[in-house]
């Protein structure tokens, strides 16, 4: 029997959600009679450590608590990325393991790959592929970063896979689907007995927007906030909208003033948010994660961003980039109501896989160790 020694790196809200269908699939396969077990460590970095925004997700996922949680805080990038960058350094050297995880495009996921990649550790990079090299948000970077010093690449589509073929990329890439597909399909049925906006708000399915706003471009960016806050004025239905702390912040500085109409909750749950998700009759974010859910949700998707790393998104005629200039926002959402909301009735299904995402990254980790250990 072969032991792979794999660290994770996790520490902001959608990396928790990932790490859940995973860490899930790992229980499994190590109950399964196989040549190989996997010795997970969960290392928490501590970007997000507020309870709504950190162990809600533990708890409620049955995510294996980390080993070890960095602390590091809220800072600037550079310092935020660097103390978690050196933390994560003396984790490795003191585990030595044979794989470092990391996932997505956060500073998170910069520190850990990069932390790995120059102890010669191998690294594999869940949603590789994802964010476009030309872009310069903070996502794009520490994606497109995270992306060149790893050795296993795990695509979340096709597309992320042409595009990594396109900068030259091919050797260890895998399109294996999206893990948060898997959280989504298997969270599901239980988010919709749920029914929260109902429970919360007494809000009827389908009568509300949902709304999350949280990605800098947009926060950290008066004009921008308020372009959004003003067509919330005129939307025309209650807007439910669960507050990121970045942006309650940047919203109390504006002192924005929003109309009864406009539901300010705090962060919730990864459940609640489901269900919240599936009851809106459209959700309008410039969340990566959240644009997903909605076309799992056959919600459509209003995205207030001027680009969107999910163009299989647009190319499904499900989304539609609005920015977030008040009238293209109320223009988008008009013409989603004059469709009557309805979907393409043959949405593509397998754009993200099959929900078997985890099983699949799972299969791979462990065929690593096999052709590697001696
Ligand atoms: C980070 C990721 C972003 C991801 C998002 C998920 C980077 C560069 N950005 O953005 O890609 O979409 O997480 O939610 O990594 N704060 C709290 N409590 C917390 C966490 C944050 O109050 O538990 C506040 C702090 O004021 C902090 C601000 O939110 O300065 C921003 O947090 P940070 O982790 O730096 O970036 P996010 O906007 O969360
Ligand atoms: N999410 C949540 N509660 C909230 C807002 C988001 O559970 O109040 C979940 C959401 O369903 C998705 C993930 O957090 O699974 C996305 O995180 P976020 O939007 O913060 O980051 P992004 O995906 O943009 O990186």
């Amino acid at each position: 029997m072969k032991t792979l020694k794999l660290v994770t790196i996790v520490g902001a809200r959608p990396q928790f959600v990932k790490a859940a269908a995973l860490s899930r699939a790992i229980a499994a396969f190590n109950g399964s009679d196989g040549d190989v077990t996997i010795d997970e460590r969960i290392v928490h970095t501590g970007q997000h450590y507020d309870e709504n925004m950190s162990k809600v997700f533990f708890d409620e996922l049955g995510i294996p608590a980390p080993q070890v949680n960095i602390e590091v805080g809220s800072a600037p990038h550079g310092r935020q990325t660097g103390e978690m960058l050196s933390g994560v350094e003396q984790i490795l050297l003191d585990e030595r393991p044979d794989l470092v995880l990391v996932y997505g495009d956060a500073n998170s996921t910069l520190a850990g790959a990069l932390a790995a990649a120059k102890l010669s550790i191998p690294v594999a990079h869940v949603e590789a592929g994802v964010q476009d090299r030309m872009q310069r948000t903070p996502e794009a970077i520490n994606g497109v970063l995270a992306d060149c010093v790893a050795t296993l690449l795990l695509c979340p589509t096709e597309r992320a896979a042409r595009n990594l073929a396109e900068c030259g990329i091919t050797e260890g890439v895998h399109n294996v689907g999206d893990v948060m597909h898997d959280s989504f399909l298997r969270h599901l049925p239980a988010a919709r007995e749920k029914n929260y906006a109902l429970e919360l708000l007494g809000l009827k399915d389908k009568s509300y927007y949902l709304l999350t706003v949280h990605r800098a471009e947009n926060a950290d960016d008066p004009s921008r906030l308020s372009g959004i806050v003003e067509a919330l004025g005129n939307l025309g239905k209650p807007v439910v909208w669960p507050l990121h702390p970045r942006t309650r912040e940047a919203l109390r500085e504006m002192r924005a003033e929003l109309g009864g109409y406009v539901h300010t909750i705090a962060p919730v749950g990864y459940l609640d948010m489901i269900s919240l998700e599936a009851g809106a009759r459209i959700i309008l974010t410039d969340s990566g994660g959240v644009q997903k859910e909605a076309y799992w949700s056959s919600v459509p998707c209003v995205t207030l961003r001027d680009e969107t790393e999910w163009g299989e998104l647009l190319d499904a005629g499900c989304n539609r980039l609005a920015g977030t200039d008040a009238e293209k926002i109320l223009a988008a959402v008009a013409a989603v109501e004059a469709q009557d909301c309805s979907l393409p009735t043959e949405m593509p299904t397998e754009i993200f896989g099959d929900g078997r995402s985890a099983e699949k990254i799972v299969s791979l980790l462990a065929g690593s160790v096999l052709s590697v250990t001696p």
